[in-house]
């Protein structure tokens, strides 16, 4: 495992944009496995950048997102889907054929997760996944519980993920319930992960999920056991690592 240390918020994002820019690079048709929420919002932002500045071709690469809420529609502005179009889809020259996101509207959440996981399958796994860290150490949306799923399910999201995420909604109540993500069993497939953690509040957490006990309590722990990981934390969120 590789920690880098960020100054600040926008020293974390340059330096995580240039290792999905390398990515890029290096294997044009690569699929890259994509988060949402605020850490990656600034990594977006500057491949967006350079992008326009000619440094970065995204016309073979191919996307899959971690998540989606079980219940929105892809115009919901709240959507996992709305947000990759946003802050990414819409102002590179990827082909929208080749992103993919859970279905969060699909009438079949089983019938859902086996699509998604067979698609993945289909791409040949993931060459680059990019992860944030919730506050209680979820990945993707693999809450802390007793045991890891291996693929994509169906979960019923915890109160402080809940309470966590409302700011992006009108209020609590809106905020679904449910959600769809890949399993600790795909993301730990992928050939190299790049985590990205920032702000104190993330620092005690991030602290157990490095150096702690690996357990389902803490799902972002099992990745000490996967070969090629990059961590990218600003100083904040690294206060607790001596
Ligand atoms: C988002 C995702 C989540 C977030 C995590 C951190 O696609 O999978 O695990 O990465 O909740 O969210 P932020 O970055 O908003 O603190």
């Amino acid at each position: 495992m590789i920690i880098y240390r960020a100054k600040d918020y926008n020293d974390l994002s340059r330096k995580a944009a240039n290792i999905i820019s390398a990515q890029v690079i290096m294997k044009p048709n690569c699929v890259l496995g994509l988060a949402t929420g605020s850490s990656p919002e600034g990594m977006y932002a500057q491949l967006v950048d350079w992008y326009n500045k000619g440094d970065l071709d995204f016309a073979k690469v191919k996307s899959v997102n971690l998540d989606e809420y079980r219940g929105l529609s892809r115009e919901n502005e709240q959507s996992y889907y709305y947000f990759m179009h946003k802050h990414l889809f819409d102002k590179v020259n990827i082909d929208m054929n080749n992103t993919y996101l859970p279905n969060g509207l699909a009438e079949d959440p089983e019938e859902e997760c086996r699509r998604y996981d067979a698609l993945i399958e289909s791409l040949g796994g993931v060459d680059l996944q990019l992860l944030g860290m919730g506050h209680n150490g979820h990945i993707g949306f693999n809450e802390p519980g007793d045991h890891y799923d291996k693929g994509t399910h169906c979960v019923d999201l915890q109160q402080s993920t809940i309470e966590a995420n409302k700011r992006f909604f009108a209020s609590e109540d809106e905020v679904p319930r449910q959600a769809y993500t890949m399993g600790i069993g795909t993301i730990m497939k992928a050939k190299k992960i790049l985590v990205i953690v920032s702000g104190a509040e993330k620092a005690e957490i991030l602290k157990e999920a490095l150096y702690g006990p690996i357990t389902p309590q803490v799902p972002a722990s099992v990745l000490q056991m996967h070969s090629d990981v990059i961590v990218i934390a600003d100083e904040a969120a690294l206060s607790a690592i001596k």
